[in-house]
């Protein structure tokens, strides 16, 4: 069971609060003038990722505090919790364990008596043979026709995470082409539709209520769209993944063809389950388990190592600082490739799902803030739309810098070396800023003050030696345990929805109001939009 610590009242956050009026005006390039060795002191190697944080506004003594931070609230003790499958998703009273669908130790995990971990690998070799089949052709459509193309209906973590990856690891990829689903809206999927070849599709719906209302839908439009070409091909081209098994075959899918989600696998930790089928038919199974390992790797390193070495720990100890203390309240994440271009979305999700709580683990208000904002977008394209506003707008805006050493395709590296040369670059000058030009001949002496900036703008700077499925799997699971530690030291539940679900409600019922075409009692702004709508 979590512990229930208001850190706001902890020695470390008085002493934090203390040592921030030292900190607060600290120019960081100060902090590297005194001490030219500072890299060595604030950077972690770990595998095929070295992380520099120096570039930060932290001292040893500001990082020394934080530890102790983690220490008070028994982050130690919650993230054990957290692996042996204690119920620490209190409001909805589940185990939190998509760790363990991507665990190769092969050690029982026990949730109300049971051991999880059987299921996990059971499935695992499912999803195994069923994409090997898929691929190779011995899995046809209802005219006996190899399939070619799959559509992954979902929305959230049931397409935010496989979609991410599936485009990540597009160098990986075979000859499956594999579709995104989400929202709804026909003047995506229609034209889509047109594309495709009905015998050669296979669809996956994959929702783990099977009650979400645009995976439904859009499943619906599918399910005519292949009985019209193909009549009675439904049970072949259809797949499910979903923890309501009834309401999937009431739909029209076979028993064999539906792969399970568990209780206790949130939405937006679930492509490490069969939510990731769409990653394995797209890469290979071999490749998905690639992706896997890489994860688990993160998970070792965070269960085991200390704290002043761990990662995810030391990011999130550092998102703490910038946002309880500085008052920041965004993060950009900034990949450098194409590749991770849906990164940030999907990271998106799954911090700020998580961590928008604004009651403690005892039901009461939160005094202090909590989950941060996240945006994002790739390097270098970044730099040519909002890194302006990093650079001299008032707003300081913590980034994290992904790079990697070795492109996918390295017979020039031209390119990459120019792409790489932006990223180091940019961190040098957020640190640095630009001060002293010489004044142009002619030049007012008043333009200098618009061309020198002030620098002092934090960043991370992550550099892996090369985007593979391992390291991907590392990066999405180093952003779960820092969110996941977050949430700890903020003293909320990380792992339920309730704002979200509300709306999904508010949703149906106004749908049933625009069918009826009656409106009933809503705020004024809403109720005149809607009968705006229905009168156009
Ligand atoms: O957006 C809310 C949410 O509940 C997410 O947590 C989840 O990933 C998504 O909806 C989809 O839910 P389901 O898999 O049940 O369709």
């Amino acid at each position: 069971m979590l512990k229930s610590v208001n850190p706001s009242r902890t020695d470390a956050w008085k002493k934090l609060s203390e040592h921030f009026k030292s900190m607060e005006f600290v120019q960081m390039q100060h902090l590297f003038a005194e001490n030219a060795d500072r890299v060595n002191d604030f950077h972690v190697k770990w595998n095929s990722l070295l992380l520099d944080y120096s570039k930060n506004k932290v001292t040893a003594e500001t990082m020394k505090l934080l530890l102790d931070l983690a220490n008070e609230v028994d982050l130690k003790q919650s993230i054990e919790a957290l692996f042996t499958g204690d119920k620490i998703n209190v409001t909805e009273d589940r185990a939190v364990l998509h760790t363990v669908s991507r665990d190769f130790s092969q050690q029982p995990i026990f949730v109300d008596g049971e051991d999880v971990s059987k299921e996990v690998y059971k499935t695992r070799e499912k999803i195994k043979l069923f994409s090997n089949d898929v691929i190779s052709g011995r899995y046809l459509g209802a005219t006996g026709k190899a399939i070619t193309d799959v559509i992954n209906i979902g929305i959230g973590g049931s397409d935010l995470g496989p979609k991410m990856v599936v485009e990540a690891l597009d160098n990986y990829s075979n000859q499956l082409n594999v579709h995104f689903v989400s929202n709804i809206d026909d003047d995506y999927l229609f034209p889509l539709l047109a594309k495709l070849n009905a015998e050669t599709t296979l669809v996956l719906v994959v929702s783990k209520t099977f009650t979400t209302q645009e995976t439904i839908e859009n499943a619906k439009h599918v399910k005519a769209w292949l009985d019209s070409n193909i009549i009675g091909s439904v049970e072949q081209h259809f797949v499910a993944v979903t923890s309501a098994n009834q309401e999937a075959i009431a739909f029209g899918i076979k028993e064999t063809n539906i792969f399970p989600m568990w209780d206790f696998i949130g939405g937006r930790f679930s492509l490490w389950s069969s939510v990731g089928i769409s990653i394995s038919l797209a890469l290979g199974y071999d490749n998905y388990e690639r992706l896997l390992k890489g994860a688990y790797q993160m998970d070792t390193h965070f269960r085991q190592s200390d704290f002043d070495q761990n990662i995810p720990v030391i990011l999130a100890l550092l998102s703490v600082w910038y946002n309880n203390f500085y008052q920041y309240e965004t993060e950009a994440i900034v990949p450098y490739s194409s590749l991770l271009r849906s990164l940030p979305a999907h990271l998106q999700q799954m911090i700020m799902e998580s961590n928008g709580k604004d009651k403690t683990r005892e039901g009461q208000p939160v005094n202090y803030q909590t989950g941060t904002l996240i945006w994002g977008e790739v390097g270098a394209t970044a730099q040519h739309a909002f890194f302006q506003l990093f650079h001299q707008g008032t707003k300081v805006v913590p980034i994290d810098f992904i790079g990697f050493i070795k492109p996918f395709h390295d017979k020039d590296k031209t390119n990459h070396d120019i792409l790489m040369s932006n990223f180091f670059g940019q961190t040098e000058a957020l640190l640095k800023g630009k001060r002293g030009r010489k004044r142009q001949e002619g030049e007012l002496e008043m333009l200098r003050n618009f061309r020198d900036f002030e620098g002092n703008k934090p960043t991370n700077t992550f550099l892996f030696e090369q985007l593979t499925p391992e390291t991907l799997g590392q990066i999405i699971a180093m952003y779960e345990h820092k969110t996941f530690v977050q949430g700890i030291i903020w003293n909320i539940f990380s792992f339920d929805q309730f704002g979200v679900e509300y709306g999904k409600v508010l949703a149906k019922n106004i749908q049933e109001e625009i069918k009826s075409k009656k409106v009933s009692e809503h705020d004024c702004s809403t109720s005149f939009l809607i009968n705006y709508y229905l009168s156009n």
